[in-house]
């Protein structure tokens, strides 16, 4: 059901004061009334919000606006022309994804402004208030005196109402791949670590500012996130941290090739500015407000993507087992083999063909395959990349249509594998040859990747321009039926609703870390947090399902830092329509832990959070789409702990069978990772178990109705 009603101005507006310029309030609260947002204009005429919930301030009056490249600040002398009220419910299916349905159901404030003077300019807030947060956007409407915009800034404060407990990462203009830090608003240094060794590639934090999803928890329990939704021709959203004042900034992503952040012409919406408001850490998780922000599906039927899991030549790259590139020459602008290649190049026909073997078997339903391509010889460390890949011609030793072939006839769908290098117009130039190519094989999605600096020079990876790209990449791919897995993205906000063929993208510190970084890899509490912060933004590529927890054999110096139960939990914890089962084939070999992962539903027709605090732990139950099925994960920072698990969510009068993978007598993520019990029990809704976590571990059940 879908409705929209309007209620007068005259209800919803109170006079406030009687001076020259007249200070109105106007407020709107979410459908149950718990949170509020009043609006006003200052003595000043400027723009200003407040949010509160359950009746107390959670973000105390706050400033809007922005300053504009050769124009007066568009912040004050406003008045307002019109306010509308408006309310709507509708319920929207996701093609795929953590919940079939979809409730969204808000509020909303409309407030369109004026100057009284000089330019007259016109700007419109539109706040939506849900009953699990807010989201509020600036709209340009069509005017008189402005038709370009060049932005130097956007100015939105977040006043908070207190020094807060925060899980921030660094607000990098070029990278997502930081660890997330945890401390007092007022201790948030970004700064410290902006020279962070670890980082594949290039790092750049201007200013002491947050990279959002940034979340926080105040003293009274309440957890906060803030992040945006619907991020269109604009620039990423980063949150300058004032400390003292306990207050944030908005501040855009910029550019070294212009003054300005962004350029639009008029009209136009910025991106969704979002906070999501809960009284449960878990509630944050099962939270729709950023894809409900969004747009609906613009294209119509896409079930030429179907969720699976992945095998992939990968790892064995990280790993240096093998490598990406063959060991061609570069001949007047041409690659050619001059009898070099060194033998260890990954993706030879015969690999590729092992992986699909090997995923036909055990009910895996794709396979990535890296370095298949000419072009991995000047990869990394080249200043001068454009023209280097591309993204049709295959190294002599793979055979790309007969690894197409033999994949359709195991019925394994093959992911291909785009390194841009960061080289964006060679890229551009190339897409419709390169997805005409995977139409042609019948190959359905793509990783992309985006290492190093960005091409054009002074680009970053997360300005207006390179945000462009990234989305332009995703409606070019859509229109030959190509879905598309960014690494080194722009952040997910939401838009997979609009382009379900946003599959998936990295944009936190993933696995590969575990394989080469110099200080030890992700540590236990990683993903407890990226849980909270990253994920909440959309689905995560993290490449989980390492069993090889220490892999001596092939690097001595780095190891995964969790056990082996918790490696499986995240095919339920972390979401995502493809999760890879990333260790090399034969480490799943004859490893009873592999049953999981062969069984572990990729597509959930609901979520539920059974328990969670951030950083430390969480359990999620998903239910399998077309199925009856259940699988529960839980994670665990390296507090080993022991929790009871209600299965309550189970269907009244049905039994399950249930095998439960937990982390054995004495695992630990670091002493003895590989340490797992496996068992089978039955279940029904009235059943209740008491389950133990290892330091760095955690648990994953498979629950089969009989
Ligand atoms: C970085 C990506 O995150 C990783 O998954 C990939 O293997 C390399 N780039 C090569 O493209
Ligand atoms: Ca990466």
């Amino acid at each position: 059901m879908k409705y929209v009603k309007f209620y007068s101005l005259i209800l919803s507006v109170l006079l406030f004061s009687c001076s020259k310029k007249a200070t109105l309030q106007t407020k709107i609260t979410s459908p149950d009334n718990n949170v509020e947002v009043a609006f006003k204009l200052s003595e000043k005429g400027t723009p200003t919000y407040e949010v509160l919930f359950k009746n107390k301030t959670i973000i105390k009056p706050s400033t809007l606006g922005f300053e504009i490249k050769d124009q007066p600040a568009l912040a004050n002398d406003f008045e307002i022309v019109n306010v509308a009220i408006s309310n709507f419910e509708e319920t929207w299916e996701m093609p795929w994804g953590e919940q079939k349905e979809v409730e969204n159901k808000y509020n909303q404030l409309k407030i369109e402004l004026q100057e009284t003077a000089a330019l007259k300019r016109k700007l419109n807030l539109v706040f939506k208030v849900y009953n699990d947060g807010i989201g509020f956007r600036y709209e340009f409407p069509e005017q008189e005196n402005l038709s370009e915009v060049l932005i130097m800034d956007e100015n939105t404060q977040f006043n908070l109402s207190g020094n807060h407990k925060v899980w921030w990462a660094p607000g990098d203009w070029d990278i997502y791949e930081h660890l997330y830090n945890t401390s007092n608003f007022n201790e948030i240094d970004a700064l410290s670590k902006a020279n962070h060794p670890n980082l594949g590639q290039h790092t750049y934090i201007p200013e002491n500012a947050v990279n959002t999803p940034v979340t926080m928890k105040t003293a009274e329990g309440l957890y906060l996130s803030f992040h945006e939704a619907g991020l269109i021709d604009y620039s990423d959203m980063t949150l300058k941290v004032d400390t003292e004042n306990l207050a944030m900034t908005s501040n855009l992503v910029g550019s070294r090739n212009t003054v300005y952040k962004v350029k639009r012409t008029v009209p136009f919406n910025t991106p969704w500015r979002t906070m999501q408001i809960a009284e449960k850490a878990g509630d944050l998780i099962e939270s729709k407000l950023i894809v409900n922000l969004n747009e609906p599906n613009k294209l119509g039927d896409v079930s030429w993507f179907k969720p699976a899991k992945y095998t992939g030549i990968w790892w064995e790259m990280h790993l240096n087992k093998s490598t990406w590139d063959y060991g061609m020459t570069m001949v007047d602008g041409k690659w050619v083999d001059t009898g070099n290649a060194h033998g260890k190049h990954g993706a030879t026909t015969e690999n590729a063909k092992a992986y699909i073997d090997f995923s036909a078997k055990n009910n895996i339903g794709a396979v990535l395959i890296e370095g298949w391509n000419t072009g991995w010889e000047n990869w990394i460390g080249f200043d001068d990349r454009e023209g280097v890949f591309d993204f049709v011609t295959p190294y002599p030793d793979y055979d790309l249509e007969e690894v197409a072939r033999y994949a359709k006839e195991k019925g394994v769908e093959i992911i291909m594998h785009h390194e841009t290098s960061a080289a964006t117009e060679t890229y551009e130039k190339q897409q419709d040859t390169a997805y005409a190519l995977m139409q042609s094989l019948g190959i359905h999605a793509v990783k992309t990747g985006y290492v190093g600096a960005i091409l054009p020079k002074g680009e970053y990876h997360h300005g207006q321009h390179m945000v462009n790209h990234y989305n332009n990449a995703v409606m070019k791919a859509a229109k030959y039926q190509v879905a598309i897995n960014a690494h080194e993205p722009i952040k997910a906000t939401g838009l997979r609703r609009t382009y379900p063929n946003t599959i998936s993208r990295e944009g936190l510190r993933g696995q590969e870390f575990n394989a080469w970084a110099s200080d030890g890899g992700n540590p236990p509490a990683h993903l407890p947090l990226v849980a909270f912060t990253r994920m909440l933004g959309g689905p995560v590529d993290y490449t989980p399902g390492i069993f090889d927890i220490k892999f001596d054999k092939w690097k001595k110096d780095n190891q995964v830092n969790t056990t082996i139960a918790q490696q499986l939990a995240l095919y339920v914890v972390i979401y995502s329509p493809i999760q890879m089962a990333a260790d090399l084939i034969e480490n799943y070999e004859g490893n009873p832990a592999l049953q999981f992962i062969k069984d572990v539903g990729v597509d959930w027709q609901q979520t539920k959070v059974l328990n969670a605090e951030v950083g430390e732990f969480v359990t999620i139950a998903r239910k399998e789409r077309n199925s009856e099925n259940w699988f529960v994960g839980a994670i665990t920072n390296e507090e080993a702990r022991e929790m009871e698990i209600s299965f309550d969510f189970l269907d009244e009068n049905a039994t399950y069978s249930a095998i439960i993978y937990e982390d054995g007598e004495n695992a630990h993520w670091n002493e003895n990772p590989t340490s797992i019990n496996i068992r089978e029990i039955a279940l029904t809704k009235q059943s209740k178990l008491n389950l133990k976590l290892a330091s760095g571990g955690g648990f994953a059940i498979s629950i089969i109705k009989k």
